[in-house]
């Protein structure tokens, strides 16, 4: 035997459960809570979600079940898979998946970083009745890098000490309740007064804000983040699954839990936001500010405030969870990195685990320090990169491997009428929407880039 891939041993999935846990672990975190009601603010409401619906389900479905197909087939981390398949001219791409991993966790940290001062600082019940100043005062500077470090130190402790298992077993009773949690706050928000502004705003779309590009833009960029697309995290993951499970239904399901938690985390944040007079806190309808990637962060405790000890209880118990569900989401990124790096330079998985975390701390430093170029990094990265690298997956999948890749689907998925439907919308509707969301993204990214450019430096 010379193919090391066959006498290497790798890790695999013991049973499906397993899986699909991972790869909803990965998808739920701040993406569903701290992205989705920030972004969706800056995107005017209802016109986005909607947006948004139709984004994970017309282009996220079938880009995730691409995704899976490729990790399966290969059984190799995704810079290797790429090039495997499609040969050397698709490396690039590979790489670029490492490089999104790195970039955006180099930021995720910073926030997953907020939750656990929020947690902490909840119960004092010093964050409550000015929760904008608050927020300002915590989320740079040396608190900012001191729980970004500790995350970090967090993150690569478990992707180094392999005990991802251990974390699943807790996120599966952690993330039914972190939604059941969220469920119970919808319904208290129910009962808020005023709330009926907060539903308009969330829930009844503008016609013609649906063909505005921004708002077509975020949309989009939202559904990749928020479902881990576009940069070979759920190809890593589905590198390690041996059994032939259907990997379309396996894709729809982890697009249906993670699209019911970011929307049940809007049908507490806006109502609250209305009742409590927020909106111009957080810059809603067009007055962006700089507190307005703090939207979750702001909201949420300044209502539960209003509720006393329960409301303080509540809010570190959301926070205790919503910092799992952003572990849970790191190590995934960390794993893309980490996977590429053992296969491709012949690392130990501690030293690669270790070099790249601490690397990742480091490019963290300046969204710690400014909010600016985290929402800068978080445009051009976590926004557009995943965008680009979307569009190439569904050229691979669609143009160079389509046979292979029918093969492989069919092996679960039975059904030829639904493996054609989904390979009508990987190469073709998938290509063109995503290409005409790159042409919208092309200002913001490229002022994004030269925020990081400029920022970086000073
Ligand atoms: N989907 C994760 C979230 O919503 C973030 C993420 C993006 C994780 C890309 C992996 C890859 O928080």
């Amino acid at each position: 035997m010379t193919d090391p891939a066959a006498t290497r041993s790798r890790d695999s999935w013991a049973t499906r459960a397993g899986f699909i846990l991972a790869a909803v672990g990965s998808a739920v975190g701040l993406g569903n809570m701290w992205r989705f009601s920030y972004v969706a603010a800056e995107g005017g409401g209802a016109a986005f979600v909607l947006l948004y619906l139709v984004f994970v389900a017309v282009i996220g479905v079938p880009i995730m079940t691409s995704e899976f197909v490729v990790g399966r087939m290969s059984q190799e981390s995704p810079v290797v898979a790429v090039q495997r398949l499609g040969g050397p001219k698709w490396a690039p791409l590979g790489w670029m998946f490492v490089f999104c991993g790195f970039g955006i966790l180099s930021y995720y940290s910073v926030i997953a970083g907020w939750t656990m001062r929020y947690a902490l600082d909840a119960t004092r019940g010093i964050i409550g009745t000015d929760a904008g100043a608050y927020f300002q005062s915590v989320a740079t500077g040396v608190p900012a890098i001191v729980t970004h470090v500790i995350f970090m130190a967090l993150t690569i402790f478990i992707v180094v000490a392999g005990v991802k298992r251990g974390l699943e077993r807790a996120a599966l009773v952690l993330m039914p309740l972190l939604f059941l949690l969220l469920v119970a706050l919808a319904i208290w928000a129910a009962t808020l007064g005023g709330g009926a502004a907060g539903y308009g705003y969330y829930l009844r779309p503008q016609l013609g804000e649906l063909l505005d590009p921004n708002v077509i833009r975020l949309a989009a960029g939202q559904a990749f983040f928020s479902l881990s697309l576009g940069m070979g995290a759920m190809m890593t993951y589905a590198s390690y699954l041996t059994s032939k499970e259907n990997l379309g239904r396996e894709a729809a399901t982890v697009a249906l839990c993670d699209f019911g938690v970011a929307f049940v985390a809007g049908l507490v944040i806006f109502p609250v936001i209305f009742h409590f007079g927020l909106s111009s806190t957080i810059g809603l309808g067009g007055a962006i500010s700089d507190n307005t990637v703090g939207t979750l962060f702001i909201a949420l405790p300044a209502g539960l405030d209003s509720l006393g000890t329960l409301g303080r209880v509540v809010l570190s118990t959301f926070f205790i969870m919503l910092f799992f569900a952003a572990l849970t989401s790191s190590i995934s990124l960390l794993e893309v990195v980490v996977s590429a790096v053992i296969d491709g330079w012949g690392w130990s998985r501690k030293q690669a685990a270790i070099w790249f975390g601490v690397m990742i701390a480091l490019a963290g430093l300046p969204a710690a320090f400014n909010l600016n170029f985290l929402d800068a990094a978080d445009k051009f990265v976590g926004n557009f990169l995943l965008i680009v690298g979307g569009f190439f997956t569904a050229i691979l999948v669609g143009y160079t491997i389509p046979a292979k890749a029918d093969a492989e689907l069919a092996q679960g998925m039975t059904d030829p009428a639904l493996r054609k439907a989904w390979a009508f919308f990987v190469r073709y509707l998938s290509p063109v929407l995503l290409l005409i969301v790159i042409w919208f993204m092309l200002p913001t990214a490229w002022n994004a880039l030269v925020t990081l450019l400029t920022l970086g430096r000073g």
